[in-house]
């Protein structure tokens, strides 16, 4: 059988689609996705399942919640943030994952916590979302292909989470994967990426309070196309880097192999902080368009979070460690 499929270094340069575009494209592919939607049924066993749109309780205020945003960041609505977006599990269009991914089992759900660490074991959805540990986090994200948007997020620190497992001081590192499976996941049939998806941070960036493993959404759990249950989410860095849907997380003393450093090495770096001083070798950083605005906007260092992560980059050239 022959497949045809564009490189992964291709697609995500390209697909930046005007929002009025993509409006028209996903009334034809509903279409798509009602012939897809037999797919899912699998034999786990069942517990509560976290149905879309439900609320999550106890959830704390931060000093970054949307009271203490700039002016000019105001959270982007529910419809723009659920309906473009990457995961390319589920397709590669902006609107691929809203339109499949509504059938994929995301209860119960475990994450693998192993490597150099005293306590390995597993951590459950349930485990995360208990009332007192969730905090909600208004956050900017910045995607590598020059778009942005503002977005409430519902987390716990993954420091907090990483320390319960008591990495040793061989962790410098911490790997993290995605589910795989390509019976739910259509897009993992075709070689797009070299599938399970994978990423990694250092590990003083995994310790730093500004990430958070994310299992909400405008105080509601994370719709399928956003990365239910569990996703990453890492601030100051392009969005690729915040990994959807994890199932295991490992501390190992090498850098470890991420999904796009290994599709296009000289265009996505380990590190990919947002920098607009760096170009992509495609295209500049050094401008965003805001979904739903028009005028682009300058693109701030870190993604505007300078401040509380500079220190972490005290001595390196971000132009070789991009
Ligand atoms: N995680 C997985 N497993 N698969 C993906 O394709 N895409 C990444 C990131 N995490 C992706 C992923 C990219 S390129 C971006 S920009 C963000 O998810 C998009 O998150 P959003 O759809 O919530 O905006």
């Amino acid at each position: 059988m022959l497949i045809k499929h564009r490189k992964a270094s291709d697609v995500l340069g390209s697909e930046i689609t005007p929002k009025s575009v993509f409006d028209d494209r996903r009334r034809f592919l509903k279409t798509a996705a009602l012939a897809g939607a037999g797919l899912a049924a699998s034999a786990l066993p069942s517990l509560p399942a976290y149905a879309a749109r439900t609320k999550l309780e106890g959830v704390e205020k931060t000093k970054w919640s949307v009271e203490n945003l700039p002016e000019n960041d105001t959270p982007n609505s529910y419809e723009d943030a659920t309906s473009y977006n990457n995961f390319y599990e589920f397709g590669t269009a902006k609107g691929d994952p809203k339109d499949n991914a509504q059938d994929f089992k995301t209860s119960p759900w475990e994450i693998a916590v192993e490597g150099a660490c005293a306590k390995p074991g597993k951590i459950s959805f349930e485990d995360l979302i208990k009332p007192t540990t969730l905090e909600e986090r208004v956050y900017r994200f910045r995607c590598v292909e020059a778009w942005s948007m503002v977005i409430p997020w519902v987390g716990v620190p993954l420091g907090e989470v990483l320390k319960r497992f008591e990495p040793t001081s061989d962790a410098r590192y911490v790997y993290f994967e995605t589910l795989l499976d390509p019976e739910q996941m259509p897009g993992q049939r075709a070689p797009v990426l070299n599938w399970p998806y994978k990423e990694g941070l250092r590990m003083d960036e995994a310790m730093h309070p500004l990430s958070i493993l994310a299992v909400g959404m405008y105080g509601e759990v994370i719709p399928n196309q956003n990365g239910a249950p569990v996703r990453l989410m890492v601030p100051w860095k392009y969005g690729f880097k915040s990994i959807k849907s994890i199932v295991k997380i490992k501390f190992q003393k090498s850098m470890p192999p991420t999904s796009w450093n290994e599709a296009a090495a000289r265009e996505y770096g380990f590190y990919s902080n947002v920098n607009p001083k760096v170009s992509h070798p495609r295209w500049s950083q050094a401008s965003e368009r805001r979904i739903g605005e028009i005028f682009k906007r300058k693109t701030l260092m870190f993604n505007g979070y300078e401040e509380e992560v500079a220190s972490l980059y005290e001595g390196m050239d971000l132009r070789k460690w991009y």
